[in-house]
């Protein structure tokens, strides 16, 4: 092996997303396979820090790819933001006979992993997020699970607010991104999609939208609101004064980041983790695993960081055409 890799950790970093247990479970059997000892580090970069870390077998990570959140634990750490906390997380590694991480996580993680691989220890990233707000990937982790939670609950909302002839505005996560909107927009049928990087905040086009609805006959207004932008209760109270139609909130929040992955979650993320396990075992570093036109492969942690992402236009003008 180019770069004598004998031992690798795993950790998760930021936001839990259903599917990173199968990520870890994959870059576990995938390394050990490889002829090369696999450490779980605990809660993030926090857990680093604090030493919380445990030799991993294949055993560690049985019964786990069916759970949602992940059994290492996560955290959100400002001490590994310092170029002390770097430093002192590179000589934890080095002291543990770390010589390779995997980063499961998004694009905050990567620049831990980046900190991490210019002190010496050898990093490969795996985008872990429910938000799809990862500019190098076409998918992350977690991201098809929180779709399909948040589209079962808006049918429930539904249902009520049709018998009720509401209107409901349902607020779904996605921090600044308007992918989890736009998919449960037009997946759950809205009458209004409202992203972050679309959404002009004229709150009148809204109004007229549901006057106009109501005259032709609709017996409910759903409209989609993006975590982004947000403050869906008080423009729940403003709706409702403006047009003199029962207008309630839901903001669907934590539950969309649980529960048992999907299939396809699992699938992806199983390969990610194996492909992640490959590279840091060859010896590369500084990379993120990435799943793009239909390929899985990687890419340069900085060259990541630098790409940008936005809503396909094609696909939000669809949105806005079938709401009508
Ligand atoms: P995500 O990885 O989901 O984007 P965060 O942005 O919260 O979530 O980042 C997760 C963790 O990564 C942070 O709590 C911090 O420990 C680490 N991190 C974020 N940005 C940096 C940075 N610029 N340098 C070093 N570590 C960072
Ligand atoms: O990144 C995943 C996410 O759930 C976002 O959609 C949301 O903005 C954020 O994490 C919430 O983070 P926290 O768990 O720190 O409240």
């Amino acid at each position: 092996m180019a770069n004598e890799i004998k031992t690798i950790g795993v950790l998760t970093s930021g936001g839990d997303a259903p599917g990173m247990n199968a990520a870890i479970r994959s870059v576990v059997r995938k390394a050990i396979a490889n002829g090369v000892a696999v450490k779980g580090i605990k809660k993030g970069y926090q857990g680093l820090l604090n030493e919380e870390i445990v030799d991993m077998d294949r055993h560690s990570v049985s019964d786990i790819i069916q759970r949602g959140g992940t059994i290492l634990g996560t955290a959100r750490c400002s001490e590994f933001r310092t170029e002390e906390g770097q430093e002192k997380g590179a000589e934890i590694c080095r002291k543990h006979g770390i010589d390779g991480l995997v980063v499961i996580g998004g694009d905050g993680s990567y620049r831990g992993a980046q900190e991490l691989a210019r002190h010496g220890i050898n990093t490969v990233g795996i985008p872990g997020t429910i938000d799809l707000d990862i500019a190098c990937t076409d998918y992350t982790i977690g991201f098809d699970t929180a779709i399909n939670t948040a589209m079962s609950a808006i049918d429930k909302v539904r249902d009520t607010s049709s018998s009720h002839e509401r209107c409901s505005i349902i607020e779904v996560m996605g921090r600044n991104a308007g992918y989890i909107a736009l998919w449960c927009g037009v997946a759950n049928g809205a009458e209004d999609i409202l992203l972050p990087e679309k959404y002009d905040y004229n709150e009148q086009n809204i109004i007229n939208n549901i006057i106009n609805n109501r005259k032709r006959g609709k017996t409910h207004h759903i409209i989609i609101n993006a975590e982004g932008i947000g403050h869906s209760t008080s423009m729940a109270r403003r709706i409702e004064a403006a047009t003199g139609i029962e207008t309630r909130a839901t903001i669907l929040g934590y539950m969309q980041r649980g529960g048992n992955p999907t299939c396809k979650d699992r699938f992806y993320a199983s390969v990610m983790g194996a492909y992640a396990a490959d590279i840091l075992c060859q010896g590369k570093s500084n990379r993120v695993v990435g799943y793009r036109n239909g390929e899985f492969t990687d890419f340069d942690i900085e060259e990541a960081l630098a790409m940008k992402k936005d809503i396909s236009e094609y696909q939000y003008e669809v949105s806005r055409v079938l709401a009508q």
